[in-house]
């Protein structure tokens, strides 16, 4: 009882204490100039649903210092309170709320025809007999429901506007300020405000210029229980013309008493249809037909979860937004924030959306922080050089997840031990892009940790030991770490591991063990390692043997450090869930040259990767043809040749269905033919007689790229031959799709096909190409620049 109650005054204590502050510093204008500099931009957010900015976290010290003297005395008083048996309600309604107006996205509403019906027909209705002057209506329900929505919906309803002849809005808020609301209501009647601050001067002028007219007067989200508030404004609209309303939303049904409600309507929560209907128009929103159908599914079960509240479907919905793949909003739909589904809906409207209803920069001093943070489980900091890290971290002892923003703020390594020794709940923890030089080894302490991302933390020397004790640590993510050069070796014991991030890290090595990570569904780099210093700390390629679940991407580096036996025990055409393969045969050892191309062409055709990969880069492989699989990878998408400088022969990949882009970079090809188009054999096929037969050479290829290629001269003659074999029975298109191709210093290379020339192509890139050039630049009257002529965009360099 006594926590939610001193934290309660805290909150109190805290608007008054900023308020104070603010005007302190509007007073001094040249200290709040320096103020604006010095400003520390941390950013809180409550990550799954609301967001929660917070501008001036960290205050003046002697702020601090005087809030606690306060909170004491608070104590105090809230000891000597409790002892009086008074009742203190309501932590919530000292924070300043944000503002309501009549406007509103009608597009986002849903499930409300209805209440509206009712709510307007009430607004229409013949005055009941017993009321002198004004009928009040009071929408009643919990935070996020909707009131202000219908409210708005019953405002802006042509009837209703057609019926009254003054409308009016005033977001009354707390505190309920009967000045201010007055005010409100001479500046929508009269279109200006009078220029004094006293009610009894102010209430004569509102009846007056209410007098005998009919108004509909809407007072937005309404808190008082003191009826005295309410009787002091109520009598000056005791004027207006019969048949007029006041329309109250209020969370409380006690404040509909003293309003003097005459019909309450209680809102009820939306139908579970109308929560998902709220939820996809956010959540979809600018979303293709694909996506919206590939997580449609998942979403229900979000919106499932609003228990009726329009505002959790839209804030929910917002979160979506930004989450592309299904992992993602799986990810959400398993989270934490569920466990909120035992508490009841008061709970839920105190931690969720008391939050998002600040969604504004609002003046909350530290000590209202102070008691916040204790209930933050997701947080999100900004800070940088100039600021000093924010104390109030040190409170939150119950985050799941952390996420600090640092932009190279140097004195983070320092402050880290402290912070992450508090953390002793958190679930998720990134430090992506900071530059501490190591982890402090207090991680180890973390036994909840899953999520660890240090994505670009590019000093980082080193992971402590005390990492590897992290037994439910589900994803480690330490790409674009320059500067780490190991693993710890002991990281093999985390059998959880599910995802293991190191790409375009400096990590030299696998270590050894790391066959035993069978949960690993990511592993984005392996590293072989060859005979040298870390042989006997490193992993052997065939440690990918047990490794079937991975997926994703993965790229194999040094392929040609390692053996034959090895590479074919990796078994990589049983990781059924790979789609994107790198296999890089560099390698730094000495090997004799002769023997590369043979070795190579071994190698290779054991590495079979599964048959469903989509992606597949090729680098620095010496071998003379492509493998024997290369022609069953029936959904390749992408093929990009590196460095193959002994590759003089392709195989047919026309005949690749599914293939869309293309690059072949410094590869020793001397010929496009149509044995690469996959059409050599067509005059051979069994064709009956009279049948009209279809052959497609690259029926998807979109995007072709044909770089550095020195000894290619002949890219021609494919017409001719086909001309000659086609004659009756065969129709031959070639890359009919192509949109784009990029030529570049290919010296030799003396023309581009007609039926290249003659696809949809949409852009067409020559550089380093002096026999193109000169062939079809308009400008150096190139004999055949008519038959580029038609492409949107050439560049010839
Ligand atoms: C980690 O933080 C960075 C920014 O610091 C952000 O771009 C990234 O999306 C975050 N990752 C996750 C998984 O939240
Ligand atoms: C912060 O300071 C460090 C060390 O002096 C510096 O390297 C870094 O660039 C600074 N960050 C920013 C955003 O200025
Ligand atoms: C061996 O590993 C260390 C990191 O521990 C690395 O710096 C070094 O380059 C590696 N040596 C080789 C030959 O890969
Ligand atoms: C490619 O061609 C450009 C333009 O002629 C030239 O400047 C460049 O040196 C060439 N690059 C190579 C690697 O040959």
């Amino acid at each position: 009882m006594a926590e939610p109650l001193i934290s309660l005054l805290l909150e109190r204590l805290a608007t008054v204490l900023s308020q104070q502050v603010q005007k302190e510093v509007n007073l001094g204008k040249g200290d709040a100039e320096e103020n604006i500099h010095n400003q520390q931009k941390i950013r809180c957010s409550f990550l799954g649903s609301p967001c929660f900015c917070l501008n001036h976290v960290v205050r003046r010290r002697a702020i601090a210092l005087k809030i606690k003297e306060v909170s004491e005395k608070l104590d105090k008083i809230a000891n000597e309170r409790a002892s009086y048996g008074l009742q203190i309600n309501r932590a919530t309604n000292e924070i300043q709320r944000p503002t309501t107006t009549p406007f509103f996205d009608e597009s986002s509403v849903s499930g409300r025809d209805g209440d509206k019906k009712s709510v307007v027909s009430v607004l229409l209705a013949e005055s009941s007999q017993e009321t002198h002057g004004v009928d009040v209506i009071s929408l009643v329900g919990v935070g996020g429901i909707g009131k202000t929505t219908l409210a708005q919906l019953a405002f802006n309803d042509a009837e209703v506007t057609a019926h009254f002849e003054k409308k009016i809005w005033v977001c009354v808020s707390e505190p309920f300020d009967e000045v201010r609301i007055a005010k409100a209501i001479l500046e929508q009647l009269e279109g200006s405000t009078p220029n004094v601050d006293e009610l009894p001067a102010l209430l004569p002028k509102v009846s007056q210029s209410i007098n005998g007219i009919r108004v509909f007067l809407v007072l937005d989200d309404v808190w008082t229980e003191n009826h005295r508030h309410w009787e002091q404004l109520k009598p000056s609209l005791a004027s207006c013309a019969r048949g007029s309303r006041i329309l109250v939303t209020t969370r409380k049904g006690i404040v509909a008493t003293v309003m003097g409600t005459n019909h309450r309507i209680n809102i009820e929560t939306l139908s579970d249809d109308a929560c998902r209907s709220i939820f996809n128009h956010v959540a979809f929103h600018d979303r293709s037909k694909v996506e919206r159908e590939r997580l449609t599914d998942i979403g229900n079960k979000i919106a499932n979860k609003c228990k009726g509240l329009p505002l959790a479907a839209k804030v929910l919905g917002g979160l979506m937004q930004s989450k592309r793949t299904r992992e993602e909003w799986e990810d959400v739909l398993s989270s934490e924030l569920w466990g909120l589904n035992e508490v009841d809906k008061d709970q839920v409207e105190k931690e969720i959306f008391l939050p998002l209803l600040l969604m504004d920069d609002n003046n909350l001093g530290e000590a209202s922080v102070q008691t916040s943070i204790q209930r933050v489980r997701h947080l999100s900091i900004v800070i940088s050089n100039e600021t000093s890290f924010p104390s109030s971290i040190h409170g939150a002892k119950g985050l799941r997840s952390l996420l600090i923003d640092s932009n190279g703020y140097r004195w983070l390594g320092a402050t880290l031990p402290a912070v992450i020794k508090q953390l002793i709940c958190i679930r998720s923890l990134n430090l992506s892009g900071s530059s501490i030089e190591e982890i402090p080894k207090e991680v180890g302490k973390l036994m909840h940790l899953r999520h660890l991302n240090l994505e670009g933390c590019r000093k980082l020397v080193s992971l402590p030991k005390t990492m590897c004790d992290l037994c439910n640590l589900q994803s480690l993510d330490v790409i674009r770490c320059w500067s780490l050069k190991e693993l710890p070796q002991a990281i093999v014991k985390l059998i959880n591991l599910r995802h293991l991030c190191i790409y375009d890290s400096g990590v030299a090595f696998m270590p050894k063990g790391i066959g035993r990570l069978t949960c690993l569904r990511t592993l984005d780099r392996f590293l072989v390692c060859g005979a040298g210093e870390n042989e006997s700390k490193a992993a052997n390629l065939r440690e990918l043997k047990n490794l079937d679940g991975i997926g994703g991407s993965l790229e194999i580096r040094n392929l040609q450090g390692g053996g034959i036996e090895d590479a074919a025990e990796a078994q990589l055409k049983n990781k059924k869930r790979l789609l994107c393969l790198e296999l890089n045969f560099d390698s730094d050892s000495d090997s004799d040259i002769s023997n590369l191309a043979l070795e190579n062409n071994i190698l290779i055709e054991v590495l079979q990767p599964p048959s469903d990969l989509e992606r597949l880069l090729i680098c620095w492989y010496r071998g003379i043809g492509l493998p024997n699989w290369m022609m069953a990878l029936t959904r390749l998408q992408e093929l990009r040749l590196f460095h193959c400088s002994n590759l003089e022969v392709l195989p047919p990949l026309g005949r690749l269905p599914n293939l869309e882009r293309l690059e072949l970079q410094s590869v020793g090809v001397r010929r496009f033919d149509a044995g690469f188009l996959g059409i050599e054999k067509v005059g051979n096929a069994n064709i009956n007689e009279g049948e009209d037969a279809r052959v497609i050479a690259f029926p998807n290829l979109k995007r072709l790229e044909i770089l550095y290629l020195d000894e290619v001269e002949e890219w021609d003659g494919i017409e001719r031959r086909v001309g000659e074999e086609d004659a009756t029975t065969t129709s031959i298109f070639i890359m009919p799709q192509l949109r784009e191709l990029k030529i570049y210093n290919c010296s030799l290379l003396r023309a581009v096909p007609d039926y290249v020339l003659a696809a949809p192509l949409q852009v067409l890139d020559i550089t380093g190409c002096p026999n193109l050039r000169r062939r079809y630049k308009k400008e150096e009257n190139g004999e055949d620049w008519h038959k580029i002529s038609h492409i949107r965009e050439v560049y010839i360099h």
